[in-house]
């Protein structure tokens, strides 16, 4: 065994050199992917589905339509997203959907013809799950 004052003076080298062996010399100063990507941001929503209020966790960046899709909740989408319907409508709270993008002119024009328009209505392929959205109420007009 070594004595222990040799050893505090040879841990900074043995430091560099296990960090030769960890990190080659071609890829210092590169970027480089961590191994494990951070979990998936995550917030939640309830959406009010024929009376009855559905909890469901949503991953940020997803749109509202697919975050009902993969919950099983019961807004249709039949265009998948392309604006040619208007079966993803969806009413959001005051609070919630005035901080939200405005419509393109496309998404205005379908909401004209969905069913049980408000003036909180949005199409619900068409907004992206946000941080600040977490805790928010979604109602699926003329669900059930
Ligand atoms: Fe058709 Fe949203 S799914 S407009």
């Amino acid at each position: 065994m070594l004595p222990f004052p040799f050893l505090l003076r040879a841990a900074p080298s043995i430091a560099r050199a296990s960090s030769w062996r960890l990190r080659p010399p071609a890829l210092a100063g590169s970027r480089v992917r961590p191994l494990c990507a951070p979990a998936a941001e995550r917030i939640t929503i309830t959406f009010v589905e024929a009376g009855e209020d559905v909890v469901v966790e949503a991953q940020v960046g997803k749109s509202i339509l697919e975050v009902a899709q993969e919950n099983e909740i019961d807004l249709e989408g039949a265009c998948d997203g392309s604006m040619a319907c208007s079966t993803c409508h969806v009413v959001f709270e005051q609070k919630h959907f005035d901080v939200l993008p405005k419509p393109e002119e496309e998404e205005e024009d379908m909401l004209d013809l969905a069913f049980g328009l408000t003036d909180t209505s949005r199409l619900g392929c068409q907004i992206k799950v946000a941080p600040s959205q977490d805790g928010m109420k979604l109602i699926i007009p003329g669900s059930g």
